[in-house]
C-alpha cells in the first residue's frame, strides 16, 4: 500500500511521532509548513484565534501528490479543540483526493475527539485507524503507535 503522511507540527512534538510512524511503515513524508507564522506567543494566540474561526493560511508549496497514495495519513497538533489550521488549509485544498484516510493528533489533554472527527468530515473518509496522545502518553507512545500501525498494516 502506497502511503503518504503528511503533518504540521509547531513544536516538534507530531513531528517527533511523524518520523517514529514513517520509519515504522516506510512511507513517504510531507511537512506542511507556514514560515514564522505561528511562532512564539502571538503565532500561540494567531494560532487559536485561526484555528477556532475555521480560518485557512497560506500554506508553503507541497512536494507530494496525495492522489498518487493509497492511503494518507494525517498528523496535527490540537488547537482550540480542532486540527492546526496549516492542516486545515492542506485539507481544505487536498482533502478530496484522499482516498484512503489514516489520523493522528497530539495535545495536551482535550479536544482530540473533535479533532479527529473534524479531519473524517473535511476529507469525507471514515478513517481506517485513528490515534490520539495526550501530553502523559506523548512520554512513551510506543503502546499507541504499535496499535495505530497494526490497525493500518492489517487492513
Ligand atoms: C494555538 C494552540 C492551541 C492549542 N489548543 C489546545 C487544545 O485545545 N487542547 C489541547 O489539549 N492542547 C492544545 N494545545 C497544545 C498542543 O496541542 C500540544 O502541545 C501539541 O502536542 C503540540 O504539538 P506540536 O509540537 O507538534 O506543535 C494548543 C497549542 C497551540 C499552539
Amino acid at each position: 500500500m502506497k502511503t503518504l503522511l503528511v503533518y504540521y507540527s509547531r513544536t516538534q512534538i507530531t513531528e517527533k511521532i511523524a518520523k517514529t510512524i514513517q520509519k515504522d511503515l516506510d512511507c513517504d513524508i510531507e511537512e506542511i509548513t507556514v514560515g514564522d507564522k505561528y511562532d512564539g506567543t502571538i503565532g500561540y494566540i494567531k494560532g487559536g484565534f485561526d484555528a477556532s474561526a475555521n480560518r485557512v493560511c497560506e500554506i508553503n508549496k507541497v512536494t507530494k501528490n496525495p492522489k498518487d497514495y493509497d492511503l494518507v495519513i494525517i498528523g496535527t497538533p490540537v488547537w482550540a479543540a480542532t486540527m492546526a489550521t496549516p492542516i486545515y488549509s492542506y485539507l481544505k485544498e487536498y482533502g478530496n483526493q484522499i482516498k484512503n484516510l489514516a489520523s493522528f493528533c497530539t495535545c495536551g489533554g482535550s479536544g482530540y475527539e473533535k479533532t479527529l472527527k473534524k479531519i473524517a468530515k473535511i476529507t469525507g473518509k471514515t478513517p481506517i485507524a485513528t490515534m490520539y496522545l495526550t501530553k502523559n502518553e506523548i512520554e512513551n507512545p510506543e503502546e499507541n503507535i504499535n496499535n495505530f500501525e497494526n490497525k493500518i498494516n492489517n487492513r
